[in-house]
């Protein structure tokens, strides 16, 4: 018995380092997948090599970023298996540089297969599993969320995702639908890493400390396993982080300080009280580093 039999699962990306891991992992459990990804030899690829382990499998190369074909997308997984029980939106491009030297176009490559993809392909899913009252969806996200220099499109789509994820929980959950999202932290598969994510690496262990070695995309895949099956059935809303041999929950984005005056703040009580109150022990943005240096403002040495 596999965790996944008689389910059938699209992933998007799924020819990509995490969305061929996800795909044969599903595959594994029994599960039915549709492999989407733009690049259709890579998908066909993995289809290929699910089916010629005794899985089921069908690659589509219909893109996430429109509406339309990410329609395309559902409707294959119904028309080759007859059912849709997951969804894993894994499908990636990005830009990179920092804020100043961003153009438009780098906005629309990040946001358009992130933030679009993910509404897109979610949008449609949600029609078939709100009519069926079941379903399980897996929104990735990163923990560039945090806040990443040189990266902001893709940390921004990552935090609209996040919070998109929320929401699509609380609108689904009373038919039975579940959304969550894992943060994965993988980046290097078996074999040398593609071109953008070597940039990628480097950035991650130079710039953020990351430590070696960074795990391989099938060590998340079980978790992905794990929120699609039954033995996940209680859980929904969640922002999962695993990286290696560490699982983690991520805090829900609510106010956690807070401080009260009756009359209202003016900016004088702001300039006067802010510091004493919330404004003690300021966190740092970004993925890793904890002490909020700019404590005697923002530019200067602290
Ligand atoms: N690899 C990591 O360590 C890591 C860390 C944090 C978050 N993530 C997230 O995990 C997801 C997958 O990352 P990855 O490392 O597997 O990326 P990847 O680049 O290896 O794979 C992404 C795949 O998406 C496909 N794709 C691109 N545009 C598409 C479109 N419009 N429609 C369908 N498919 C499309 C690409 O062809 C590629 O095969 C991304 O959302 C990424 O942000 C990855």
């Amino acid at each position: 018995m596999g965790a996944l039999d008689e389910k059938a699962i699209v992933i998007t990306g799924g020819a990509g380092t995490l969305g061929r891991a996800y795909a044969r992992a599903a595959a594994n459990e029994g599960a039915a997948i549709l492999v989407n990804d733009v690049n259709a030899e890579r998908a066909e690829h993995v289809a290929e090599s699910i089916r010629e382990a005794g899985g089921r499998a069908q690659a589509d190369s219909s893109s996430v970023e429109s509406w339309d074909t990410a329609s395309e997308i559902i409707q294959a997984c119904l028309s080759h298996f007859g059912r849709l029980d997951g969804l894993i939106t894994s499908a990636h491009r990005t830009s990179f540089g920092p804020i100043w030297d961003l153009t438009e176009e780098d906005l629309d490559v990040t946001l358009n297969a992130h933030v679009k993809g993910h509404f897109a392909c979610v949008h449609h899913a949600a029609l078939v599993m709100r009519e069926q009252r079941s379903g399980s969806i897996i929104t990735v996200g990163s923990r560039a969320l945090n806040g990443l220099p040189g990266v902001s499109t893709y940390a921004g789509a990552k935090g609209a995702i996040m919070s998109a994820t929320f929401s699509w929980a609380l609108e689904l959950a009373e038919y039975g639908v579940r959304v969550n999202c894992i943060n994965p932290a993988a980046m290097l598969g078996k074999g040398e890493p593609a071109e953008h994510m070597r940039w990628h690496w480097d950035f991650s262990v130079e710039r953020v400390g990351w430590s070696e070695p960074v795990p391989s995309a099938n060590s998340v895949a079980p978790l992905a396993v794990y929120l699609l099956s039954d033995h996940a059935e209680w859980i929904t809303g969640q922002v999962v982080f695993l990286s290696g041999d560490t699982l983690a929950l991520l805090d829900h984005p609510r106010e956690k300080r807070f401080a009260f005056r009756p009359e209202g703040w003016s900016l004088e009580d702001l300039c006067l009280h802010f510091r004493d109150t919330i404004g003690a022990n300021l966190e740092m943005p970004g993925m890793d580093v904890p002490i909020y240096p700019w404590r005697n403002g923002v530019g200067r040495d602290s």
